[in-house]
């Protein structure tokens, strides 16, 4: 007999056929008489039940089948005489594929707190909150590629290992092939990096931005989306060392289509889910946060507002607050200053442009005003900003200038400055990261819940 995932049996249940179900065990419960067992495959939140008559199968392998045991049932899909369900399978026969030590798996009981299910990353999806917020996430996923192959963009694969630092902040992991304790020095007992792997310092990419546009200027609509790495060593809820990020680039977008596309992008994501994730959805609004469904809601059915980073400055100044973080025009904003003007002040989701050029990336248009750059920030709330993108300075003069007023390695960006030489056009683009739409869309609260084996300072276990 072949297999049915429980998905599929509960979605069309057809009573007094033959199923096999396989799948691990939640719990188990009953006298001496009878057992009933709740199992599920990880297809979805939902659980079948089993009936299994002891009279049967015998108190030894009933015994063996506790809370984590995999298993295989035969049996005829039944109306369900209990509560909760409207079928169950009535056994006639059981595999017991893997006992599962009642003694001793970490799992036997249910209210473990997140800390604790993050040292059990190898078996926290066995949960039913990790469950959904690993399916939640593969559904975003698929929309994600659905949204922009529906557009006409191009899934353009964008290096891992670069030599580049896109965003300027020096946070890379270096790739070497060295061996750490003998590297080879030159006379000034630096590293010797044309004996390395690949003759030259390289590093694990923090964005696919840079080799995005030289897609975008080729292809007009592409969209990267991989894994970056960041070596900053900010323990927060909203950081990760290795995080997803999505990275569409268009070419002769302004920063007004840049803005109009990541709207559009995260209210089509959301209607996706509301479509499609609903079991899950519900199961986290119950479990994990009441006010989920509600924000997913308010969202798509509401503007974002757009304003300026001077405007934004000035509010928070005259907010009254006491910051952790000062407020002032030139400085960056911190979460609880972005936080503030979502949940307190506006009361939507915000998109910030015209921030300051000393505070953003060398490649962002330069304003006439000589002070500000074409960037935009969206700013969610609960998480602060999630998303960050800006209109590209296509003019090689003013790049190479603002190249050099930064003092970056110029002759490492050659092939960025030809497309600035070569039919140069308008272009935008934005990142998304996708941990940060994953704490919104699920209602965690802390990123390193949103993926399976988070990546943290002093954390890479498993
Ligand atoms: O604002 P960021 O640094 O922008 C870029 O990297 C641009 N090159 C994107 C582009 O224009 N193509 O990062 C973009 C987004 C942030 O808004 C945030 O959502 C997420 O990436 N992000 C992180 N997520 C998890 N952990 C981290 N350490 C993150 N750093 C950024
Ligand atoms: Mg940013």
């Amino acid at each position: 007999m072949k297999r049915i995932k429980i998905k599929d049996l509960l979605q069309t249940p057809i009573v007094d056929t033959e199923v096999l179900v396989k799948g691990w065990v939640r719990t188990k419960r009953g006298n001496k008489n009878i057992a009933f067992i709740s199992l599920n495959d990880g297809s979805t939140i939902n659980n079948i039940q089993i009936v299994a008559d002891i009279s049967i199968f015998g108190e030894d392998l009933l015994r063996d089948i506790t809370t984590g045991a995999c298993i295989g049932v035969t049996g005829k899909l039944v109306k369900s005489q209990g509560q909760g369900q409207s079928v169950e399978v009535a056994a006639a026969t059981i595999d017991l594929y893997g006992k599962s030590d009642a003694e001793t798996y970490p799992l036997q009981k249910k209210g473990h707190s997140m800390e604790f299910l993050r040292e059990i990353a190898h078996l926290r999806p066995r949960t039913n909150t990790f469950g959904a917020v690993f399916r939640m996430r593969h559904a975003m996923a698929f929309a994600i590629h659905k949204y922009f192959n529906d557009k006409g963009f191009f899934y353009l694969h964008t290096p891992i290992i670069t030599g580049s630092d896109a965003e300027g902040a020096g946070e890379m992991f270096h790739v070497t092939t060295f061996d750490l304790a003998k590297i080879p020095l030159d006379k000034n007992g630096a590293p010797e990096f044309s004996q390395d792997f690949f003759g030259k310092p390289t590093n694990l990419t923090v964005s696919g931005q840079l080799e995005g546009e030289l897609g975008a200027l080729a292809l007009g609509d592409i969209y990267t989306f991989g894994p970056t790495f960041r070596a900053e060593n900010s323990n927060t809820p909203r950081h990760l060392a290795e995080f997803w990020m999505i990275e569409p680039e268009m070419a002769f977008y302004d920063l007004s289509d840049n803005m109009d596309l990541a709207e559009d992008f995260i209210k089509y994501l959301i209607k996706y889910a509301l479509e499609n994730c609903m079991d899950d959805l519900e199961f986290l609004n119950n479990m994990i946060d009441k006010g989920l469904l509600e924000r997913l809601r308010f969202v798509v059915d509401n503007e974002f507002v757009r304003t300026t980073y001077t405007n934004a400055v000035k509010i928070l100044a005259d907010s009254g607050k006491n910051w952790e973080y000062p407020v002032g025009w030139g400085r960056d904003l911190q979460a609880e200053h972005e936080r503030y003007l979502v949940e307190e002040h506006f009361k939507k989701p915000v998109i910030l442009v015209d921030y300051p050029k000393e505070i953003k990336a060398f490649y962002m248009k330069q304003n006439d005003d000589g002070k500000t750059v074409r960037a935009m920030d969206v700013l969610f709330p609960g998480i602060g900003e999630i998303i960050g993108g800006s209109q590209r300075e296509e003019n090689y003069e003013k790049l190479i200038a603002r190249i050099k007023e930064l003092k970056l390695p110029e002759k490492d960006l050659w092939w960025y400055l030809e497309t600035r030489k070569y039919g140069t056009a308008p272009h935008s683009g934005f990142g998304l990261g996708f941990e940060r739409l994953l704490l919104f869309m699920t209602g965690m609260s802390n990123i390193r819940d949103v993926i399976p084996f988070p990546r943290t300072p002093k954390n890479a276990e498993f």
